[in-house]
């Protein structure tokens, strides 16, 4: 029988804003190792090169080598399941919790009530106060909890600032390039204008200031209005730290231009190279030492996720942003957006506060804490260097030093016979050139034009998560083999 599509939608009547938008990251090539993989499971390998996908297309800790932290996911086991809690006996004795992890559990099922309830829109007051604790030690100011708002993982957090803060298609928003692609998708989704602003290379991607003003002004001369920049420190993807003096150059030009400032600070606690430092800190203390007000009504919002550092529990969508400076009407605003979706999973609030409020010196869980956390932490810069190491060794591939955050996005130099060959095939050279490479290791990276380049170079991002040297091995044998067939 013959079916008629009677269907309302299809790819040509959606919104077109959606349509536009681009998010390389879980692009074709990330479907294409998802489809090696399944093969893979089925034990159909007999047409492929390799034996296993390595997805290095992603920060996604725990899909690859990351484990949980024990003290983490003990707590969470006593909230999915307080009945264990009636068996206190057992989990001390038998299972190896302790006390801490029973206390903990106790303290949040008090202030939740249950993981399975909705919670206050801008998240549980107790956890939001806890951050504001947390940002306290770190920052040395004080932090209110009434500008603290939980979210389903900073994706929510950047997806609640962007509805807010652009107004139609006239509203620029600042966004460096390369950047993680949820930013200039977002942007396409809101049919709002992405301002963007080259990272400078041959700093080991810092920022460049004169290059920021200059995006700045010709789009305020396209009658862009022009009102947030964006800033990712530590970089994605590049790993970049900014130094202090980086930080008050950018909020002395935000204050200028009357700029929203969005800091994104995911990787924070991934640095490998001196020490990071917050835009919170460095605001208030640039507010300390101007007591005439010059920087008092300046806007900044900060977000941080349980996805990244060495906690990796992106699974569990978890973040917050904390709000500087915002005017109450504007706030209230973003309260009444965040309760349209009603309130963050609670159990993800959960490990924000278990991150922000880990075991301390002298607590009973502290020593094994301390030993997983550094030892992912150990883990991870050791896989940065050896995969930095093996780019210093390939041909036409340079690479900065690793600073930070869980991604390598080295310069590769390709022949204009490659280029030929991938303009033949439809696609960037970047592209082409991270295709081959799926095909042939099974290693799957992101081509550089997905984050956004400077014209005329080539890029690709890669983490450096997953486990063992085998796979930077399999990267090295085919770049020789590719750079030789297109010679
Ligand atoms: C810079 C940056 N911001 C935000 C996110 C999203 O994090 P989350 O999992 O908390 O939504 C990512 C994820 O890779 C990221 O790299």
């Amino acid at each position: 029988m013959s079916s008629v599509n009677t269907r309302r939608l299809n790819a040509s009547n959606i919104n077109p804003h959606v349509r536009e938008a681009k998010y390389a990251v879980r692009g074709e090539l990330a479907v294409k190792s998802e489809e090696y993989r399944a093969k893979i499971a089925k034990g159909d390998t007999a047409d492929l090169p390799f034996s296993q996908v390595i997805s290095a297309n992603i920060g996604n800790p725990q899909q690859l080598d990351q484990k949980p932290i024990t003290f983490f996911r003990q707590v969470l086991s006593l909230l999915e399941n307080p009945k264990l809690l009636e068996h206190e006996d057992v989990l001390l004795q038998s299972l190896d919790y302790k006390p801490d992890v029973i206390e903990r559990a106790r303290w949040l099922l008090s202030k939740t009530g249950s993981v399975g309830a909705y919670s206050a829109s801008n998240g549980v007051p107790a956890i939001r106060q806890s951050i504001a604790d947390f940002l306290e030690r770190r920052d040395g100011f004080p932090a209110d909890q009434a500008d603290i708002y939980l979210s389903g993982g900073a994706s929510a957090g950047v997806n609640t600032l962007l509805h807010v803060i652009c107004a139609n298609e006239k509203t620029g928003i600042l966004v460096p390039i390369p950047q993680y692609p949820l930013y200039t998708a977002s942007l396409s989704v809101l049919n709002a204008t992405c301002v963007p602003y080259f990272l400078d290379e041959s700093k080991n991607w810092g920022t460049d200031l004169e290059a920021i003003k200059k995006s700045c002004a010709d789009a305020k001369a396209r009658g862009v209005d022009v009102r947030a920049i964006v800033i990712i420190n530590p970089g994605n993807p590049t790993g970049a730290s900014l130094s202090e003096s980086d930080i008050r150059d950018m909020i002395e030009f935000a204050r200028e231009e009357r700029l929203v400032l969005m800091a994104d600070e995911v990787y924070q606690t991934n640095v490998f190279v001196g020490e990071f430092v917050s835009f919170k800190k460095v605001l208030r203390t640039l507010q300390k030492e101007n007591p005439d007000g010059k920087y008092d009504s300046l806007e900044l919002a900060s977000l941080h996720s349980i996805s990244k550092g060495m906690v990796g529990e992106c699974g569990h969508r978890g973040g917050y942003f904390e709000l500087v400076g915002f005017e109450p009407a504007v706030q209230a605003e973003i309260y009444k957006f965040v309760s349209i979706t009603l309130c963050a999973p609670v159990i993800g609030q959960c490990l924000v506060e278990l991150m922000v409020n880990p075991p301390k010196e002298g607590e009973p869980s502290y020593a094994l804490y301390r030993q997983e956390y550094d030892g992912i932490f150990n883990g991870l810069k050791q896989r940065a260097y050896a995969l930095w190491r093996a780019f210093e060794k390939m041909e036409g591939v340079e690479c900065g030093e690793p600073q930070g955050s869980m991604y390598l996005f080295p310069t590769i130099k390709l022949s204009a016979k490659a280029a030929e060959a991938a303009a033949a095939d439809g696609r960037t050279a970047d592209e082409f050139y991270s295709l081959r490479l799926l095909e042939a290791t099974g290693v799957c990276v992101v081509p550089g034009d997905g984050f956004g380049q400077k014209e005329g170079t080539l890029h690709f991002r890669t983490t450096f998560l997953a486990p063992g040297t085998e796979w930077v091995g399999s990267i090295i044998k085919f770049h020789e083999e590719f750079m030789d067939k297109y010679r």
